[in-house]
């Protein structure tokens, strides 16, 4: 069969835990910063297994409702709309948990259940119906590191239904390269890694609390895209990795001007 080739580099094997996860019936949980691949990756998992991707995409504001469903009242009859997660139990489809450490604790306490070992729930919102997930159907959830300003420890009970951890982090320079020049023509592999340095400086000094924020593959491909425009490297550094910081004050954003100009010159 001819297949679209894919824009995901699986620099660290994950599509084959996953492929285990989902054959051994073990939902996985995917940990890693923002930009780091999570959710391309989760793509590339259901591309690959030609699955149907249900996604929910976790906020303060998520409520039980939107996961199990509502009541409906049409033309004086009431009817039940099914959510997301009854929707993908029955269909057996992947269910895509992203960012599951921002729900609150009624949202999580409805997944737990389904979650459990038996994959069923109670619809008390409606005829107390018992759904029994269909058996392809898999759950892959995603949380940023605890430092991620916003989020919330897992509940353990809700940790422990995710046995399958997958670490994804900013990968290593050679493969970021790989994974920016399949957004970008190859001409500037110099400036390219240059970047991808400059990005590493700054996340680590980020990780160690030295600054404020810690750029992503967005911003590493975003450089790339600027450089094929025609803009000079040290012009698109400081657009795309140089101006964020002015946010949190001249200091911040001097240091790493003067980053940026060690790297690019001035
Ligand atoms: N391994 C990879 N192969 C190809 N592209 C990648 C890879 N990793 C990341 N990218 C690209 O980097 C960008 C960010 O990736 P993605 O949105 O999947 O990250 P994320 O971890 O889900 O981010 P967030 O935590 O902000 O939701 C996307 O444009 C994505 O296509
Ligand atoms: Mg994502």
């Amino acid at each position: 069969m001819l297949q679209a080739a894919s824009t995901y580099l699986d620099w660290n094997n994950s599509i084959d835990i996953l492929n285990k996860a989902y054959d051994a019936g073990l939902f996985a949980l995917i940990i890693g910063p923002k930009g780091t691949g999570k959710t391309s990756l989760v793509r590339e998992f259901a591309a690959k297994k030609s699955a149907n991707l249900e996604s929910v995409n976790f906020s303060l504001r998520t409520r039980e409702s939107h996961l199990v469903g509502a009541k409906t009242l049409t033309d004086g009859s009431i009817g039940f709309d099914e959510g997301i997660l009854i929707r993908s139990m029955r269909e057996g489809s992947l269910l895509y948990l992203d960012e599951i450490n921002a729900a609150e604790a009624d949202v999580l306490l409805r997944l737990d259940e389904a979650l459990d070992d038996r994959r069923q729930i109670v619809l008390k919102e409606s005829t107390g119906e018992m759904i029994k997930a269909n058996e392809k159907w898999f759950v892959v959830a995603t949380i940023n590191p605890l430092t991620h300003v916003g989020t919330k420890e897992l509940p353990p009970q809700i940790l422990s239904r995710f046995p399958i951890r997958i670490r994804l982090d900013y990968p290593p320079e050679e493969t970021e390269l790989q994974i920016v020049k399949r957004y970008a023509s190859s001409g500037h592999d110099e400036k390219l890694i240059q970047g991808i340095k400059l990005a590493n400086t700054l996340r680590q000094a980020a990780a160690v609390e030295e600054l404020y924020y810690s750029p992503s593959l967005r911003e590493t491909i975003a450089f790339a895209k600027l450089l094929d425009s025609g803009m000079n490297a040290r012009e698109a550094a400081v657009i795309v990795f140089g101006n964020v910081y002015s946010q949190w004050g001249n200091v911040e954003y001097q240091k790493v001007n003067d980053i940026i100009t060690s790297m690019f010159g001035s």
